[in-house]
């Protein structure tokens, strides 16, 4: 995207008056984050008990979110089975919670897989993605038969060894990267590349010399970015392998598409359009800025230009579970035969490793104010009792507004526009890079709560620098009703 906004070198282009207006994204919320926002006392009590931030959890909502899951692939005719990204979020009570509403475990770590044996999910429930697998890790998932996804060479001799020491047959699913679309090969640094696998599994799984060390259960990929359109191709590309390789001593049967799945965080795609328009002027010079320091989140200016695009998350997109999943499986091959059809014909398993979109509308994080204060560019910084890499977007932001609960609501005060800032003697540690526009000026005390931060936004890149304790981490699962502090549940 590159938009002329006007040239700076122009020297007698009149400029506009600059426009103090802040654009509102409001976040699309649920009832249960209206029942907590609407209650101060009840934030006070919470944060007063378990501390700031504090990290709130509804199982019932993460719950829907598995069965609508099932719910939408049932609608087609072929075998599927859904796994949760548990890397996305750290709350060990997600974990049952998943099983119970009919999804597996996928497990990026030793820990996490220890973690879900522990809590007594069956292995066949559960599945390793892991990036690095060591010792460890291999003799845990092989001792127990889980399902371990494999990305090189040196894991597959790896697993061998570990199979035979142990005498069992390690269950491996096999990483695919490297598709062909649209006349270019997706870059990937995962997997084995789709035209040099065949040789590798034939060598390692499917000949005399290979022994019965591995069961090849399946093959896997996860692409990076959104598009439907690579997930379908890449899916024909792995079905179309199944075939070429004409395994004589293995069966796979199940492809795993892994996650990114997109999830809405908003509720305007006005409000969308128009910040992303006002953030253009801002990096422009023709307007007050909105962001701290005037971060264009992946605009810049050169020669009087605005370039770039944002580079955050999509926060605002129309897809539903059912319209992205819809996409892919009705992707046609050459022949004209869609994804769904051939799974069907050709008796394959679908898997999906959802993470973020399982937790949608699943978890919020409250923040107390501990002081207020003015900058030297006379913009009012609210310091909450949290830091940066307990709000961290892998992306340049986290644009949704939050809700701030006053302990003294006062209907006559002026609206104010503040930035929260973090506890990291950083100058950067900004929570929000933008700039948002409240009722009134927060007290030390009142309570700030970030919406939908369930999917790694809450603690992916938690850090304990500073030797800063972890934000603790609570469930709530009562349906509806007023909460009390006592219906809120620390770690099982
Ligand atoms: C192998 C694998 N599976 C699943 C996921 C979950 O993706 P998402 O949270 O976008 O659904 C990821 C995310 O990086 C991944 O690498």
């Amino acid at each position: 995207m590159r938009t002329v906004l006007h040239n700076m070198k122009n020297k007698l282009k009149k400029p506009k008056p600059m426009n103090p207006n802040l654009p509102p994204l409001t976040p699309l919320t649920s009832p249960w984050m209206h029942r907590l926002v609407a209650d101060f006392e009840l934030q006070e009590a919470l944060v007063q008990r378990w501390q700031s931030p504090l990290n709130i959890h509804h199982l019932g909502a993460f719950q829907e979110n598995c069965r609508e899951y099932r719910q939408i692939l049932d609608t087609y005719n072929f075998n599927s089975r859904i796994f949760f990204a548990r890397k996305a979020n750290k709350f060990k009570n997600l974990i049952p919670a998943a099983v119970d509403a009919g999804a597996g475990i996928d497990t990026a770590s030793f820990r996490e897989l220890e973690q879900c044996l522990e809590l007594g999910i069956p292995a066949d429930q559960l599945i390793s993605t892991a990036a690095i697998k060591e010792d460890r890790l291999i003799t845990l998932a092989v001792t127990h038969g889980v399902l371990l996804i494999l990305d090189n060479t040196d894991e597959l001799e790896h697993v061998m060894r570990v199979a035979a020491h142990l005498n069992k047959q390690a269950q491996i699913g096999i990483r695919i990267s490297g598709f062909n679309f649209k006349g270019e090969k997706l870059y990937s640094r995962f997997g084995f590349d789709i035209d040099e696998v065949e040789a590798i599994i034939h060598r390692f799984c499917d000949s005399p010399e290979a022994g019965s060390q591995l069961n090849l259960r399946g093959f896997h990929f996860h692409l990076d970015g959104y598009s439907t359109a690579q997930r379908g191709a890449a899916l024909h590309q792995t079905l179309d392998l199944i075939i070429r390789l004409n395994l004589k001593s293995q069966e796979p049967v199940f492809i795993d598409i892994g996650g990114g799945v997109l999830m809405n965080y908003l509720s305007s795609q006005q409000e969308w359009n128009i910040f992303q328009e006002t953030l253009k002027e801002a990096v422009g010079g023709e307007r007050m800025p909105i962001t701290f320091g005037n971060d264009g989140l992946g605009f810049t200016l050169r020669d009087g230009e605005v370039e770039g695009s944002l580079a955050t998350y999509p926060y605002f997109n129309e897809y539903t579970k059912e319209s992205f999943l819809k996409e892919i499986l009705e992707t046609p091959d050459a022949s004209g035969n869609t994804v769904a059809q051939r799974l069907e014909q050709e008796h394959r398993e679908l898997r999906l490793e959802p993470g973020r979109s399982l937790l949608n509308q699943v978890g919020v994080t409250l923040a107390r104010v501990v002081h207020r204060k003015k900058d030297s560019r006379g913009d009012h910084l609210v310091g909450l009792e949290m830091n940066m890499s307990q709000l961290k977007s892998s992306s340049a932001d986290f644009l949704l507004d939050p809700f701030v609960s006053f302990k003294n609501p006062d209907p006559q005060a002026e609206p104010v526009a503040v930035y929260f800032t973090g506890a990291y003697c950083l100058e950067r540690d900004v929570l929000l890079k933008r700039k948002i526009q409240l009722a009134q000026l927060p007290k030390p005390g009142d309570v700030v709560c970030f919406v939908n931060t369930a999917g790694y936004m809450m603690h992916f890149f938690e850090t304990e620098a500073h030797l800063f304790e972890r934000a603790t981490n609570l469930s709530v699962e009562k349906p509806d009703g007023p909460y009390q502090p006592q219906d809120f549940n620390p770690e099982k």
